[in-house]
């Protein structure tokens, strides 16, 4: 791909990566040294892209198959990647765990699934209010390790653009860990059974086990058919994407490049982005930027978000309704989504607009424990599942995919689950830079629970069929 700042090959309207500068912005830093800034973003846009054009392309076919209900999707990683949380381990565990989930889901869907993860770029975070107050202190607040620092102190919370070299450098090496997996066979998804260990006792964790013996077996059936990862080179390789939002443009800019392929523009920064609940005004700085670039877009749509608005999004950011483009990821949030979520589908049919809807069961669920951290309740997250496909069902629309808030290690973030993490456990290993996450076995018993959810609709479903 050949670095560019010129327009030559545009969408429907003329499109500049620098275009986003002319329009309002919201939730970014302003830089006390402009200098300093300048200089980061020439370095930036001399390094080469994290992803490339072709695998950009490649996840967009893939989508366009979820869109069509031939494949499932599983999005999911930290709320905030830190600086001082890297490493190869918590990188392989995560990745480990959304394999698990995949497999789980696989059997649920009877589809592929496609797994892109919220790693090697979810950096800058949207923050509720500019300023946090601790013990009578004032300060900007934390957005992000790409931006400012978590430590209160006034000198940590300066927005500092050499972070953005350090984000770049640490989403490259996590890419790098990601393809070698992905490509390496490292993923030995033949142990199904010893992923439920962890559930000890309880009816829920029999009829877990009950789903992870019908999965041995079909690898076992396999197995003895002479399908193995030896000779079937798919199961030795998976496919992983990664995405992140897409909040600070002035990295998004400087990391994106021409693809020499179709002479359009395309974000480098990473495979999918996502332009957040908070930052997706029409007419705003952070639409402006995604709608040129070539990659799969998600949209987080709130309860705020209105008919004429996602109308207008849709419009704006897949001109050519194009399948795998656009992601529509609800929140709304447990016993909520049936106040926004049919008239949101309504206007997508209306319009004949091609998405992916995704279901984020994690943003409209936040709650302060009675312990005083912020954490959610699994119960909650399940139930807004489980109510966005109760409302496809219900609209006779596709339920194509899952956004989750996860990591592979076993922290006591979010509260419940088999294993119950109670208020009074959340600050035994309470470590997420921002949101809190499912751990490894909460994810994982998710995971079951939306294979159920998938399965009963696939049953359900051929029955219509049958009856029609
Ligand atoms: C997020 O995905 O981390 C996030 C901030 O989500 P939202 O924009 O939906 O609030
Ligand atoms: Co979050």
């Amino acid at each position: 791909m050949a670095q560019t700042n010129s327009s030559s090959a545009t969408p429907a309207q003329a499109w500049d990566k620098r275009g986003w500068r002319a329009y309002p912005r919201v939730q970014m830093p302003d830089y006390p040294d402009q200098p300093a800034l300048n200089a980061v973003e020439a370095q930036l846009a001399k390094y080469p892209p994290l992803v490339f054009a072709g695998e950009a392309r490649r996840l967009k076919q893939s989508l366009a198959a979820v869109a069509q209900g031939r494949a499932f999707l599983l999005q999911g990683g930290d709320c905030a990647e830190s600086f001082s949380e890297f490493s190869a381990d918590n990188i392989r565990d995560t990745f480990k765990v959304m394999l698990q989930m995949a497999v789980v889901l696989t059997w649920g869907a009877q589809l592929p699934v496609v797994k892109v993860g919220r790693m090697a770029g979810q950096f800058a975070k949207p923050r509720s209010a500019p300023t946090e107050v601790l013990d009578g202190q004032e300060l900007p607040s934390y957005r992000g390790d790409i931006i400012n620092g978590f430590d209160f102190t006034p000198a940590a919370r300066i927005p500092d653009p050499q972070r953005m070299l350090a984000a770049y450098t640490q989403a490259a090496a996590s890419l790098n860990l990601l393809r070698a997996f992905s490509t390496g066979g490292y993923a030995d998804m033949h142990r199904v059974q010893s992923w439920i260990s962890d559930f000890t006792g309880g009816e829920e964790a029999a009829r877990y086990r009950d789903i992870a013996d019908r999965i041995s077996d079909a690898m076992a059936f396999m197995a003895a058919a002479g399908v193995t990862s030896a000779t079937a080179h798919d199961l030795g390789q998976v496919d992983f994407y990664t995405s992140h939002e897409a909040l600070l443009l002035e990295y998004e800019e400087a990391l994106a490049r021409i693809d020499s392929t179709t002479g359009l523009p395309v974000a480098g920064s990473g495979h999918m982005l996502w332009i957040g609940d908070r930052t997706r005004q029409p007419d705003g700085a952070h639409v402006e930027f995604c709608r040129g670039v070539q990659n799969p877009i998600g949209l987080k749509c709130g309860p705020s978000t209105t008919a004429e608005d996602l109308k207008v999004l849709m419009e704006r950011l897949n001109p050519e309704n194009e399948p795998g483009r656009l992601t529509l990821i609800a929140r709304f949030g447990a016993g909520k989504v049936g106040d926004h979520l049919p008239r949101l589908i309504q206007t997508v049919q209306a319009e004949g607009a091609n998405v992916v809807w995704s279901c984020d069961p994690m943003h409209g669920n936040v709650i302060k424990s009675s312990t005083g951290y912020k954490t959610r309740a699994f119960d909650s997250i399940l139930r807004e599942v489980r109510e966005f496909f109760a409302i496809h069902r219900a609209e006779g629309t596709i339920p194509g995919g899952v956004h989750f808030e996860m990591t592979g290690q076993d922290v006591t973030e979010c509260t419940g689950g088999v294993r119950a993490v109670t208020d009074e456990n959340l600050s035994d290993r309470y470590h997420t830079a921002c949101d809190p996450r499912l751990n490894a076995s909460q994810s994982l018993e998710l995971a079951f629970l939306v294979a159920e959810e998938l399965r009963s609709r696939r049953l359900n479903g051929g029955q219509q069929a049958k009856a029609s």
